[in-house]
């Protein structure tokens, strides 16, 4: 293993639950890098079990996933040395004097790039499980990435000490409020929803004190779960016969600055039965990511009478992908859209200077995933 005088600690970035985050600057090749000092009070050193699910990690490799370089395993701490990006999500959207919210059009493209993400962790068989603002990270390019992974279950429950940061229930799937334990990818579609809503509002969708207040609040919006809309609800360990009864409302009252296809596919993330809760992957085939692709290649995916006749999500299929352009790495926004990070520049990859025709369809390697290891079920990494 590397050693830990490669890197020269610099600025601290961030303090979260159980480590803390620093620039570092590589001492050999002077790039930087985010070292993320995990400090380890037990006196075996890392738990084997993390070390395990840490080098699986560092294979995880996807241009929506910070990327981890190297483990450094000292006496006291075990140091994760990651891609170096400029800010999390929640910073920005407090930084962008808008009360948190985020132009749609950005907010569309961050939502693309979470989707990407988590649908590669889900075709790999890994569960983020600790989605929110705080956890993704974003640059001055515009990309969005996943970080803190993973890690939550290596270390069992963080214990905080570090920080006054409090564990949040926030973005946190109801059925894991009411104790199920059989969870499975639905979690992370849940808290990127609650995400989606937040990028519009700029306020927090649930903003829950605790478990009660949290399901409270979910009911509220959605209304209260019964065994007709929620099957088999009333089995789950947490139900409450007596909860009070909520009709819910109209997820316009809370977001009132969405499209229709946006509010089309939030209601489709925030389905109480985890196994109707939409996939990261049909997700991103969602009509309301088309028009990046209109954008792009110029021609609608479905017909304006689709679209306007209200009908079901189409899917783009196989053959409707072929013939398109590899989308590069570094997407950007779609077409027309100023670009609004504090920093970011709007040019392409190479400096370039983005125009209709050159500009990178918001993406990687293909729409809908093309990283598929197989099915889910079992043996989630984290
Ligand atoms: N790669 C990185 N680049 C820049 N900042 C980072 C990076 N990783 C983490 N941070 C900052 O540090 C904070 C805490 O990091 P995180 O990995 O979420 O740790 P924790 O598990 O303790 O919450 C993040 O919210 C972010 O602000
Ligand atoms: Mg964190």
């Amino acid at each position: 293993m590397s050693s830990m005088e490669r890197y020269i600690r610099l600025e601290k970035l961030g303090e979260g639950t159980y480590a803390t985050v620093y620039k570092g600057k590589n001492r050999n090749d002077g790039s930087i890098v985010a070292l993320k000092e995990i400090h380890l009070d037990n006196e075996e050193g890392a738990p084997s079990t993390a070390i395990r699910e840490i080098s699986l990690m560092k294979e995880l490799r996807h241009p929506n996933i910070v990327r981890l370089h190297d483990v450094i395993h000292t006496e006291k701490t075990l140091t994760l040395v990651f891609e170096y990006m400029d800010q999390d999500l929640k910073k920005y959207m407090d930084s962008l004097g808008t009360g948190g919210m985020i132009q749609p059009h950005m907010a569309k493209w961050f939502m693309y790039q979470l989707l990407k993400g988590i649908a590669f962790c889900h075709d790999n068989r890994v569960l983020h499980r600790d989605l929110k603002p705080q956890n993704l990270l974003i640059n001055s390019k515009g990309e969005l990435k996943l970080g803190d992974f993973g890690l939550a279950r290596a270390f069992g429950i963080p214990v905080n000490t570090f920080s006054n940061e409090v564990v949040t229930l926030w973005y946190r799937a109801p059925d894991v409020l009411l104790g199920s334990r059989n969870y499975s990818t639905s979690i992370d579609i849940w808290s990127a929803g609650c995400i989606m809503a937040e990028m519009y509002s700029g306020k927090p969708l649930f903003p829950g004190k605790t478990n009660e207040d949290q399901l409270y609040k979910i009911f509220k919006l959605l209304g209260t779960p019964t065994d007709e809309i929620w099957p088999r609800v009333s089995e789950l360990p947490e139900y409450k016969p007596n909860w009070p009864i909520y009709q819910g409302q109209v997820l316009s009252s809370k977001i009132p600055n969405m499209d229709w296809m946006g509010y089309d596919l939030l209601s489709k993330m925030l389905v109480y039965e985890p196994t109707r809760r939409i996939s990261a992957k049909d997700a991103l085939n969602h009509v309301y990511f088309h028009d990046f692709l209109q954008a792009q290649y110029g021609q609608p995916v479905a017909s304006p009478q689709f679209l306007a006749a209200g009908m079901p999500t189409p899917m783009m299929t196989p053959a409707m992908m072929q013939g398109m352009p590899a989308m590069p790495v570094q997407g950007m926004p779609p077409v027309g859209v100023p670009v609004n990070l504090a920093g970011v520049q709007a040019v392409g990859p190479n400096g370039a200077v983005l125009t209709a025709n050159n500009m990178g369809m918001p993406g990687m390697g293909g729409v809908g995933g093309v990283n598929g290891l197989g099915g889910m079920g079992g043996n989630y990494l984290s």
